[in-house]
Formats: C-alpha cells, structure tokens, sequence
C-alpha cells in the first residue's frame, strides 16, 4: 500500500482501471472496490475540493460525494482518462449532467438502496414534529420535568391527518406506505398522476399550491433540479394549513429558508423536521435556538444496509460499464452509452 500525501493507493493486480473515490467507504465496500480496480480513497477530513483534478490524474473512473460539486469547468477540467463518473447519492444535484454528457461521461448514482432508510427518517421527522420530542427531552435533560398534568407535552396525533407529498418518487411512496399504517390519510404533487396501482388511494394534486393547502402535514421528497429549487416559496409556505407539520428530507434548496424559518417562528408552521438545509454543514445560525424544531445533520441514508448498498451500487456500476461493457440501469444519461462497447 502506498501513501499518497492524502490518497490512500490500495494494491490490486496490475492492469486495472484506476479508481479515485473521495471518501473511505464502509471496509467491505473498500475490499469490493479493490478487488476490481487499482484504488485511490481520499482520507483527508475535509472534502476534496480544489484537489480533485490533482488527485483523479491517471485514474479511468471518479466515485464521488454529494459534497463534490461537479459543474461545467471541473467536468471540463478533468483528465481525458477518466472515461466514467458515479456519485454516492440518488440525488445529483451537485452534478452538471449536460456538461458531462456533452463531454461523453456516463453518471451513475444510487437509487433503491437508500429508499427505505429516507422513508424512515421522514416518518421519524414527522413523528417528533407532531409530539415535539426534541422539546420535551431537552425539558427532560435540563432537569425541567415537573409532575404529570393533563395539559403538558401535548401534540398532535397523525391519525386521521392529511399528508401532503411533493414528490411521489420512490421515497415519497416509500413514506406514503408508512404514513398510512399510522392512519395519515395521502395527498401528493407531482409531475404527472401514479398509475392507480402505484397510488394506493392517494389524492393527486395538479398544483404545489393545491397540495401544500390540503396538507395538515407536509413533507418535501422531490428532487432539486431547475424545476423545483426555490418552488417552497413564501407564498407557498403561507397557503399551508396553520399549524402544519412540515419535513424535508429532499434537499434544502427545494424551500425559500428565509420564507420557512419565518413561518416556524410566527407558529404558522406547528412545528418541523429537516434533514436538509440550504447551506450544509454551516446551517442558518437561526436553526439553533427556533423552538419546535427536530433538526438533523442529513442522516436520511445513513444506515450501513443503504450506504453499504449504496457503495456497491456506485462501485458495480463503474465496473460493469469500464471492464465488461456492460450498460449499467443506473446511469442518468444513458445516450452516453451509446458508443460503448
Ligand atoms: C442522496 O443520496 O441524495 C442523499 O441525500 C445522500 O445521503
């Protein structure tokens, strides 16, 4: 093995594509990668930024982080080796998919694996809006719980309320599955109506406004792209029910963040659960002390079924399209396959 100044080289037989991947992956996954492509992993502690076009100099293939933003000059900027490119994450916002297709890069990402894990964070997210349980286990760890009375902690019960979903994807409907064995009865937007098998009873909204005005609870599911970015605005925020449960398990720049933290500290938003945040890490320093809020650090996929599956999703991907030929189902912009092979 040998010690780049911030990439860790793992030995494999000669002959093999080079694999730069931008951050350790679960062991197993770093043993799979090994055993099938001559292996760069960056271990520095912050993301990899600038270095990247240093670091992917001689390497056939790029696994990447949703922290590395690949737009038009870095795609541009990469080392005419680098023949395939895949992102540890179903979402590719941070991608610049005409740019690379323009350049002839297949994308892969990761959907399916994760799908479970997002759905499971939503439901706890909505499930701690509705109780408020960040609030009352601070009461609880601040020594602050005084005798039982009829009228404290109260919340909301999910049974019976309205559930509106922008975004009937795979993780929407994930949730709507969920949401509904707790009795949340399901409304959703999205670009066109589900088959009738698919949406199990769920109310179609043709608008975002219509949506967002029939859900006592919201949750955001849908990916960022041009269409979507900012599409939670204000007005929007405003047509919500009062007291309405909002979640985003998506991607912070979905929702005008201003526009939401304003609607959480009027309670015209009852109360809400992000995973997501417009600026991460350095969130909006206002999210540290806006009460009736259950905030995470974007843990949606993180559980070692779905990053482990998400790892070898991305790493079969690469192989299957640079040592077999294969066309991976994966890949978001497929006429890049074309040629291939
Ligand atoms: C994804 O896959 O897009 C997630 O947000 C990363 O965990």
């Amino acid at each position: 093995m040998s010690i780049l100044s911030t990439v860790t080289t793992l030995p494999t037989p000669a002959g093999r594509p080079r694999l730069l991947i931008t951050r350790p992956l679960l062991p197993a996954a770093l043993a799979h990668a090994a055993r099938l492509f001559d292996l760069s992993v960056w271990r520095e502690d912050l993301p990899i930024g600038h270095c990247l076009l240093d670091q992917v100099q001689g390497h056939q293939a790029l696994l990447v982080m949703p922290t590395e933003r690949l737009d038009a000059a870095c795609l541009q900027g990469l080392p005419a080796t680098v023949r395939a490119i895949a992102t540890h994450s179903v979402g590719h916002d941070h991608i610049d998919l005409d740019a690379a297709t323009h350049l002839g890069l297949p994308v892969f990402h990761t959907p399916d694996v994760l799908t479970d894990a997002v759905a499971e964070t939503a439901m706890f997210l909505l499930l701690a809006a509705a109780r408020q349980t960040t609030h009352a286990e601070q009461v609880l760890r601040s020594h602050g719980w005084g005798p039982w009375t009829p009228t404290s902690f109260l919340g909301r019960q999910l049974t019976g309320l309205r559930l509106g979903i922008y975004g009937m994807g795979r993780i929407g409907q994930a949730l709507a599955a969920r949401a509904r064995s707790f009795g949340m009865v399901i409304h959703y937007h999205n670009r066109s109506p589900l088959a009738h098998a698919q949406a199990q009873g769920a109310t179609f909204h043709a608008t975002l406004n219509a949506l967002m005005a029939a859900s006592d609870a919201f949750c955001v599911c849908a990916p960022s792209t041009p269409g979507t970015r900012g599409s939670v605005n204000r007005e929007r925020l405003a047509g919500l029910p009062p007291g309405a449960l909002f979640v985003n398990v998506a991607r912070g720049d979905l929702v005008d963040e201003p526009a939401l933290l304003d609607a959480i500290a009027s309670g015209h938003i009852g109360a809400a659960g992000l995973d997501v945040y417009a600026s991460e890490p350095r969130i909006d320093p206002r999210w540290h002390t806006l009460p009736r809020t259950t905030l995470l650090p974007h843990i949606g996929s993180a559980t070692e079924t779905a990053r482990l599956g998400m790892s070898m999703l991305a790493i079969d991907a690469l192989a299957a399209y640079l040592l077999r030929n294969e066309r991976p189902a994966n890949c978001l912009n497929p006429t890049t396959m074309a040629s291939h092979g």
